[in-house]
Parts: structure tokens; C-alpha cells; sequence
């Protein structure tokens, strides 16, 4: 029974950074991870087509007979995962924007949070962030087209430096102490935003808190895998299966990319 797989969904290759979080706590655990980059972005798309994208990835994992499902993604949990809860007889865990640590820490009171558009004009953000509103000034902005390049491979290049000056320019502005990012995507262009953010700006994001929580839950339930450490790590796509490869890093015995039709 311990021995079923954590089931992971994103809408595409950024909820890896929230998979190596996992894999790191929780190593004997057997994990598969859908990744549906065909439907990336997700965050520029209606609630209404989020909720159905997210059905459906929670209906593949549970085909595969997933203990637990971590909605790795923002987007997908802000607009979905109260739905998810009441409609499927197992645990979900979400991610959320890591207001709360970045608002009792700011010095400044003055904290940037960049997310997706359907992050931030969802219920639960806006609810999340007014708990955390009184004496503080949140500085929202939309990462918009960050997640296309990130699905072409291109973390690197002048695209992604101009857009992310651009964004990041009415925080530094504004002198935000704090970055919180909300995007599972995100966590891979912190070596990028380091060097546009003036030093003592400090980046928070959700994901080792997510792989914390996961534990907690599954240890809970009694669900936790005792069995001897030499667990799978199973990735399908729908996009491309390169891309993929390079955000998960060493492929090895234990740990295989497939593609999946779109
Ligand atoms: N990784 C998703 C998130 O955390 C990206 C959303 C998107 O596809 O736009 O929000």
C-alpha cells in the first residue's frame, strides 16, 4: 500500500524544482510526474480551463494508483485544488505564493510577489494576500511569457534577461526587500534575478515547505514508504521529452522520461 507512487502534476517541467524538493526529503519514495507542457501556460488561461486541465491530471494519476497528488503548480492549485479535495477520495497538496514568511520578515513592508495571471486575479490569492495586507505594500506583477521560454529551454537567453528587468523593475522601485515567487517555473531563474535585484533582496519560494508538508500529511496517513530505498521516478510529457530531460536532471536506472499523445 506505501509502496504507490506520490503523483505530481504541473503544466509542464517547472514543478521539477518542487520534485527535487520531494525526492530530496523523502528519498524512498516512488514518485510519477505528469507534465503537461502540450496545455502550457497554464496561467494565461480561464479558471474554467484550468479546473479541466487539472481534472484531467489528477484522473491520469489516479489511473496509475497515486497515494497522494502535489499539484505542483500555482496556478492549478489557486484555481483548482478546492474542487480536487471535494471530488476525490484522496489527499492533495498545493503550493501556494509564500506571502506569509515574507511579510513578518520585510523590513522595508514592502514585498514582490510574481506569479502567473491566473495566480494572481485567483479567490485564494487574493485572500491569502489581504491576511497579510495590513502595513504592508504588495508589489504584484505578472510573469507573463516567462513560462513559454522556459518550456523552449530558454533560461538563458536576452529574451528572458529583458522581460524579467522589465518585471522586476517597479519592485526595485518600490525598494522590496522580499521576492516571493509563484510559479513552480520560477525557482530555475533565480541565478538570473540575482543578478538583476540589488543585494539584500531575498527570494523565497514555496518548494521545500511543499516537500515538508507532503511528509507531514503522508506520515499522517500512515501512507509513508518504509520499504528499502530504491524508489522510481517516472516523468511523462506531452510536449518535449528533451526539454523535460534537462530540468530533471542525470536520467539513470531509477528514473526515466517518457512522452505521452497529446
Ligand atoms: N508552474 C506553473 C505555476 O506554478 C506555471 C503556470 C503556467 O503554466 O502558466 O503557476
Amino acid at each position: 500500500m506505501e509502496e504507490r507512487p506520490i503523483g505530481m502534476f504541473d503544466s509542464g517541467v517547472g514543478g521539477t524544482s518542487i520534485w527535487k524538493e520531494i525526492r530530496t526529503l523523502l528519498p524512498r519514495e516512488n514518485i510519477i510526474y505528469l507534465a503537461d507542457s502540450a496545455n502550457a501556460p497554464y496561467g494565461e488561461k480561464g479558471p474554467e480551463e484550468i479546473l479541466r486541465l487539472s481534472v484531467k491530471n489528477t484522473e491520469w494519476l489516479l489511473e496509475r494508483d497515486c497515494k497522494i497528488i502535489v499539484v505542483a503548480c500555482n496556478t492549478a492549485t489557486t484555481n483548482a485544488i478546492a474542487h480536487l479535495r471535494k471530488h476525490y477520495p484522496i489527499p492533495f497538496i498545493g503550493i501556494e505564493p509564500a506571502i506569509k514568511p515574507a511579510a513578518l520578515n520585510s523590513r522595508t513592508k514592502k514585498v514582490g510577489v510574481l506569479a502567473t495571471h491566473g495566480t494572481l486575479s485567483s479567490a485564494l490569492f487574493h485572500s491569502t494576500s489581504q491576511m497579510h495586507a495590513a502595513g504592508l505594500e504588495i508589489v504584484e506583477q505578472d510573469g507573463k511569457g516567462l513560462v513559454p521560454l522556459l518550456e523552449a529551454g530558454q533560461l538563458h537567453g536576452p529574451e528572458m534577461r529583458k522581460l524579467l528587468e522589465l518585471y522586476l523593475r517597479p519592485m526595485i522601485q518600490a525598494n522590496i526587500d522580499y521576492l516571493v515567487l509563484g510559479c513552480t517555473h520560477y525557482p530555475y531563474l533565480v541565478p538570473l534575478l540575482r543578478t538583476i535585484l540589488p543585494q539584500g533582496v531575498t527570494i523565497i519560494d514555496s518548494g521545500a515547505a511543499v516537500a515538508r508538508q507532503t511528509k507531514k500529511v503522508l506520515g499522517q496517513l500512515g501512507l509513508l514508504n518504509l520499504t528499502a530505498p530504491d524508489s522510481r521516478h517516472a516523468f511523462y510529457t506531452n510536449g518535449s521529452k528533451t526539454v523535460l530531460e534537462h530540468f530533471v536532471g542525470p536520467i539513470s536506472k531509477n528514473v526515466s522520461v517518457s512522452s505521452l499523445p497529446l
